[in-house]
């Protein structure tokens, strides 16, 4: 594993989840990150990565550096550009230099939902990554949440009571335009330990086919929830009518659907509206595993930090 941007690069998530579940368990022991650094790049806001990922760096021994985006230089992206405005650097010179000074560099770059093509094939790590040589990790990216994927999937093995669950991804509603990269995240990590997915979302707002794979898609989203184990609420904008958002208030998951579950477990990344994407009586049940997906993003960071030391 060279980068961590997309999880369709690692031979086999499974263990690596399994590994994460296990430091989890067993602590790092002897520190394989000291004397390295992790600069952390934010072009967006962030609670649970920004903490996690600095606890997984500090518990393996490394130094993590976090850089707001709008704390350094105005950036160029673009090539061949006469920087004539209001950019003081260039993209290229950023990534030699945060290079220079890191042994891995994570990068935090929301898509901007105006080009599918720019946000899922030349978003800003994409651009990053052409310029720099040593590893990175995708704290957010224009289409994938790899590390939030493996953290979820991670809180699925520790808690799942049957070998084939069944896992629904359910679009929910929210007031602004968001990303896919949660759902597309999660429909590939699920599905690449192994796992059916069935994702349940208004018709219009199906993910790109590139992330949902085998799911089956169903535009009912009661029918979805029957006998289902788990219940992943996420909103997104439109992928095929690009960025567009739909108000649908009848999409919140409540405890009324939630009873047609088999028992079923609540999950969500975080931050989350409450009574707008999801109740507060089914947020605060037992049946919640909020708080155990955001605990998981420390291990999995601590598992793929790991690895890439190790390279
Ligand atoms: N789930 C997640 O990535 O949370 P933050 O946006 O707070 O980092």
């Amino acid at each position: 594993m060279k980068h961590f941007i997309n999880t369709d690069e690692v031979e086999d998530l499974v263990a690596l989840a399994n590994e994460g579940l296990v430091l989890k368990k067993q602590g790092v022991g002897k520190k394989p990150g000291e004397g390295k650094v992790l600069t952390c790049l934010y072009l967006n806001p962030s609670l649970r990565t920004r903490l996690s990922t600095e606890i997984a760096a500090r518990k393996l021994g490394m130094e993590c550096i976090n850089l707001a985006a709008d704390s350094a230089w105005k950036l160029e992206t673009r090539s061949g550009i006469v920087m004539d405005g209001d950019a003081a650097e260039h993209l290229k010179e950023q990534a030699e230099v945060l290079g220079r000074y890191s042994d891995i560099i994570a990068i935090r770059a929301f898509p901007l939902l105006k080009d599918a093509q720019e946000d899922y094939h030349d978003d800003f790590i994409t651009r990053f990554a052409k310029y720099c040589d040593i590893p990175l990790v995708s704290l957010e990216s224009g289409s994938l949440h790899p590390l939030q994927g493996l953290a979820d999937l991670m809180t699925i093995q520790e808690t799942k009571k049957v070998a084939r669950p069944k896992i629904v991804l359910t679009w929910a509603p929210h007031p602004r335009q968001l990303p896919q990269s949660v759902a597309n995240s999660f429909s590939r990590t699920i599905q690449q330990a192994g796992f059916d997915l069935t994702i349940a979302c208004p018709e219009g707002m199906e993910l790109s086919e590139e992330y949902t794979g085998q799911a089956t898609l169903v535009h009912d989203q009661e029918e979805a929830f029957e006998g289902a184990d788990y219940i992943y609420a996420k909103n997104w904008s439109s992928f095929h009518d690009y960025g567009r958002t739909i108000q649908r208030p009848d999409w919140t998951v409540t405890q009324e659907k939630m009873s047609r579950t088999n028992q079923g477990r609540f999950m969500h990344c975080l931050p989350v509206r409450r009574n707008v994407v999801v109740s507060d009586d089914v947020l605060d049940s037992e049946a919640s595993l909020v708080g155990q997906q955001a605990e998981n993003r420390i291990y999995a960071a601590q598992a793929v930090l790991k690895n890439l030391l190790s390279q």
